[in-house]
């Protein structure tokens, strides 16, 4: 089978215009959780971000992903400090999301901790994973940023908050697929 190569692909076919609203629908489609991004900014400074685009990657080595935009006032932070956690929200987290979608260092309130890097590692959250940057990648306006995670926490029980169409909603693990009527 001939492979087709992105090249080649743009020479038979040009890129079609994709429309943003339609775009954004589409991957709206995607249930995904909702994580807190930090990063430890200087001596007495951290940042943090509200981030959907997580993911894993490899099992060995460990590592995780997420995409961050090219503005994103944390990037510059990671990749100075070559490092990053990721804290994964629990459902009754949704104003932390919020706020830090907003502002990088609304921490009012927020209860942290560090670990083996220094970033900020929320207490009381489903799951936490500290990581080392392992490599950037070009992603279009966002970049691609993989960590090696050094150290990890995980709840079995705990409820994460998810995020579909655009909103927040609660996913309960006691909701298996296929339940709702
Ligand atoms: C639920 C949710 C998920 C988000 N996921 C991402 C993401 O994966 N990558 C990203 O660059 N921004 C994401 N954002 C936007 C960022 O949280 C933030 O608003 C944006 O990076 C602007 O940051 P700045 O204040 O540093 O400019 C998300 C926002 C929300 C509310």
């Amino acid at each position: 089978m001939q492979m087709m190569t992105a090249s080649s692909l743009t020479q038979i076919h040009p890129p079609p215009k994709i429309d943003p609203r339609r775009f954004r629908d589409a991957l709206g489609q995607f249930v995904t959780g909702v994580t807190l991004v930090t990063a430890k900014a200087g001596a007495a400074d951290r940042v943090g971000v509200t981030v959907n685009s997580f993911t894993s990657v490899s099992l060995d080595p460990p590592l995780v992903l997420f995409c961050l935009g090219r503005q994103a006032q944390t990037l510059p932070v990671i990749l100075s400090a070559r490092s990053f956690a990721v804290n994964v929200l629990g459902r009754d987290q949704q104003a932390i999301a919020e706020r830090f979608a907003l502002d990088p260092r609304s921490w009012g309130g927020v209860d942290t901790a560090v670990w083996v890097t220094g970033a900020p590692i929320l207490r009381d959250v489903p799951a936490a994973l500290d990581c080392q940057l392992y490599a950037t990648h070009d992603g279009g306006d966002h970049v691609i940023v993989i960590g090696r995670v050094v150290q990890l926490e995980g709840s079995e029980d705990a409820a994460p908050l998810g995020y579909y169409g655009g909103r927040y909603v609660g996913i309960d693990r006691r909701d298996p697929a296929g339940s709702v009527e």
